[in-house]
């Protein structure tokens, strides 16, 4: 290769040192993925953002989606026999019970279903904005499964430390007593709020969208949507799939939360992801600089020039602040 040719992998060419799942199916996306769209979305308004309460800037007014369709059946049953696979290296937090998260490192299958360029591009139209999978491994994939306690919320009340996320059924919500996914109707500063002072949340601003079956899925943007996932109220099987996306205008800020993902994942390897993270927007924003000069307009270089400066301070003084935080989140 050319020295001057620069290849960056949106996924990494060296992996962690992780275990490699027994038996990995190959991920066929003519085969298992049956891409469907949702009947309607919930938009930033709707939730009650004002544009003036967006702290960080969006390119897209879609909240929330409610449920469409991913995988076909022989999608479905493919991941699962990797999620069962995965639930070999469960993990908890304060968040959450059990949780799998790394699975992009254990299993090829789930590495090209989180990076299936036909999702991505299905997702972008949904949200009305190119999307690109996320860069960190451990932002992709997520697996939650049933807590061994009857009862208990499988993920409490939250916003995610990414863009853009889905939340997809690998088993059937409807073979289960309870398990819903559950939406706030409002912003995070009113949950914020109502959870300071002890308020419950009405029911009525509660949205828990009808999913017909495993495979389905609800499209978010992670950051700005409260959400939680319900409890079994009797023994059953409840595994989610949550993938993590970010908006591809890296002017879009990022929205990784390290001191949250260093409670819930290894340390050294939520520095090394989220590193690479930054570095990719830094890269973004260098190739205008580099492949499409402006001659004769300064400004516009100075600009696209401090914002690859900017990502990687953050970066810089964020790697080196190694104080920890409590988990984050808004009870039960
Ligand atoms: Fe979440």
């Amino acid at each position: 290769m050319p020295a001057h040719d620069l290849m960056l992998h949106r996924f990494p060419a060296t992996l962690p040192d992780f275990e490699r799942i027994d038996d990995d199916p190959v991920f066929d996306p003519a085969l298992h993925l049956a891409l469907g769209e949702p009947e309607r979305h919930y938009s930033l308004a709707d939730l009650g953002y004002e544009s003036s309460q967006l702290t960080e800037p969006t390119p897209s007014t879609v909240a929330a989606t409610d449920c469409f369709r991913i995988l076909s059946d022989e999608g479905v049953a493919a991941l699962y026999h990797v999620c069962k696979q995965l639930e070999a290296y469960t993990t908890s937090n304060p968040r959450i019970s059990r949780n799998t998260r790394g699975g992009v490192y254990r299993s090829r299958f789930m590495r090209d279903l989180s990076l299936s360029p036909e999702v991505t591009e299905h997702l972008s139209a949904l949200i009305d904005s190119p999307l690109l999978p996320h860069a960190m491994g451990h932002q992709l994939a997520h697996l939650n499964y049933q807590p061994l306690s009857l009862g208990e919320n499988v993920d409490k009340w939250h916003y995610d430390t990414l863009q853009v996320d889905y939340v997809m059924f690998v088993t059937d919500p409807n073979a289960v007593d309870g398990g819903e996914f559950q939406y706030f109707l409002g912003t995070r500063d009113e949950m914020a709020q109502r959870h300071k002072a002890g308020k419950k949340i009405p029911p009525e601003r509660v949205v828990a969208p009808p999913i017909p079956g495993a495979g389905y899925a609800v499209l978010m943007q992670g950051n700005y949507v409260v959400h939680q996932a319900c409890g079994l109220q009797s023994p059953g099987e409840r595994i989610t799939f949550v993938n993590g996306y970010s908006f591809t205008n890296p002017a879009i800020n990022d929205f990784t939360a390290v001191k949250q993902l260093r409670m819930a994942d290894p340390v050294e390897i939520v520095n090394a992801e989220y590193a690479r993270q930054m570095a990719y927007r830094s890269a973004q924003h260098l190739q205008d600089c580099i492949n499409t000069p402006h001659y004769g307009d300064i400004d516009t270089t100075l600009d696209q020039l401090q914002r690859a400066r900017n990502e990687l301070d953050v970066a810089i003084n964020t790697l080196r602040d190694t104080e920890d935080e409590a988990v984050k989140h808004f009870g039960d």
